[in-house]
């Protein structure tokens, strides 16, 4: 343990040294099963030949210039992330939190288009949507928050899955000019909604000229059977932020935007040194490309509904098993206690999985896993799960 970095972070007692598709060694030459992909980031696995060739030929190119300059690559990506997502314009930051803090000011400054002074946004108990101090407050989770007060102020907190809610917020606060939801929760505990909930939000949202702004940072790149989970349904949101998978390792986040949302932002409002390098950029645009030559994002439906009937008829019954949820290959075995203990368990059995909201096991392998190594996840979760509750 270093005694040089921060005590944020309480890693488990293994240091990754190679990996490979769905599958890495630790320093030790120990071989792990990943049913984690950093969370939900390494979609396409670890070291996929394409992903490497790519970076490594730009690396040679032009790994940087700066955004006071035109950058190819960047303007691609966004022509294809828009193209594929129904949206007009795009802005590249470095992380999940740096997107959503870009919907944040394209909230504000749609509130003031509005004449709104003090703009306001609707956001859900139990979210996550990332630690700079507005996504910390935008977050449901007064962990995340505790001992960063004073929070940010404009926003307002509805239960998850309760449009009756979002209803009387409409109904009693005009200040509220936008609402920031998550498809499916993921740090929250993998909660799915009622199929009418994104329906539901766009009707409000369209009702009272509020955007709707999807934090698709978890859910977004495939991960849960469609490319963009708004896509399970037959609305378009207003704005939509993109990380994790997009870049698979590479840091790269987005927040893209459709319509009048999409004009919002003008020369010198916002800026991200990094934002859509060269490098990162072309990353991101082979990811879209290995994603689509290799179907990907109709074979992690296809895993994730194999993986749920696994789990379901493994642990379905289990007592102390109190839901198993999935949504393509964001799976989760909800428990009746805390569970992290499991961690360490999985670890020794060479499987990384993660525990997410105290007692939920949740499972976000790679998209490129095979059917056997699919099997094999759920049998050794299971298992543990079993051990676990036992
Ligand atoms: C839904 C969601 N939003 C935002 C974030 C924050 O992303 P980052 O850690 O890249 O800032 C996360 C990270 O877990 C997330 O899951």
């Amino acid at each position: 343990m270093s005694e040089h970095l921060m005590r944020n972070y309480a890693p488990l007692p293994v240091t990754f040294v190679r990996g490979e598709g769905a599958w890495l060694w630790d320093s030790e030459g120990r071989k792990y099963l990943d049913a984690l992909a950093g969370v939900a980031v390494c979609g396409l696995g670890h070291a996929h030949p394409a992903v490497a060739e790519a970076v490594c030929e730009q690396a040679r190119t032009l790994v940087h210039v700066s955004n006071w300059y035109h950058i190819a690559e960047q303007e691609a990506l966004a022509a294809r992330l828009t193209a594929l997502a129904g949206m007009d314009r795009a802005f590249f930051g470095n992380s999940g939190a740096e997107a959503n803090e870009a919907a944040i000011k394209l909230a504000r400054l749609h509130g003031r288009a509005r004449n709104i002074e003090r703009p306001a946004i609707v956001v859900m108990e139990g979210s996550f949507h990332g630690r700079t101090l507005a996504t910390l407050t935008a977050t449901g989770n007064r962990k995340v928050q505790a001992g960063f007060e004073p929070l940010v102020q404009g926003f307002v907190r509805a239960p998850y899955n309760d449009l009756e809610a979002v209803r009387t917020i409409a109904a009693n606060n005009p200040d509220v000019v936008a609402v920031l939801v998550e498809p499916v929760t993921g740090e929250g505990g993998v909660q799915i909604p009622d199929d009418d909930y994104l329906p539901g939000l766009r009707e409000i949202c369209d009702a009272n000229d509020w955007l709707l702004m999807l934090d698709e940072i978890q859910t977004g790149i495939g991960r849960t059977g469609r490319l963009f989970a708004f896509q399970h349904s037959d609305i378009v949101p207003d704005v939509m932020t993109l990380a994790k998978g997009l870049g698979n390792g590479v840091p790269i986040g987005a927040c893209l935007a459709r319509g009048p949302a999409a004009e919002l932002f003008q020369p010198g409002a916002h800026g991200s040194t990094y934002g859509g390098n060269p490098l990162v950029s072309r990353a991101a645009l082979t990811v879209l490309e290995v994603l689509e030559e290799e179907n990907l994002v109709a074979r992690a439906a296809g895993l994730g509904q194999r993986m749920f009937e696994g789990l379901k008829s493994e642990l379905g019954e289990l007592e102390g098993v109190r839901e198993i949820r999935g949504c393509g290959l964001m799976l989760a075995v909800e428990l009746d206690r805390p569970c992290t203990d499991i961690l360490q368990q999985a670890l020794e059995a060479g499987l990384l999985l993660n525990v997410t909201a105290g007692n939920v096991v949740r499972l976000l392998p790679p998209l490129i896993i095979s059917d056997e190594e699919a099997d094999q996840i759920v049998a050794i979760t299971s298992r543990l799960v079993r051990d676990f509750l036992a």
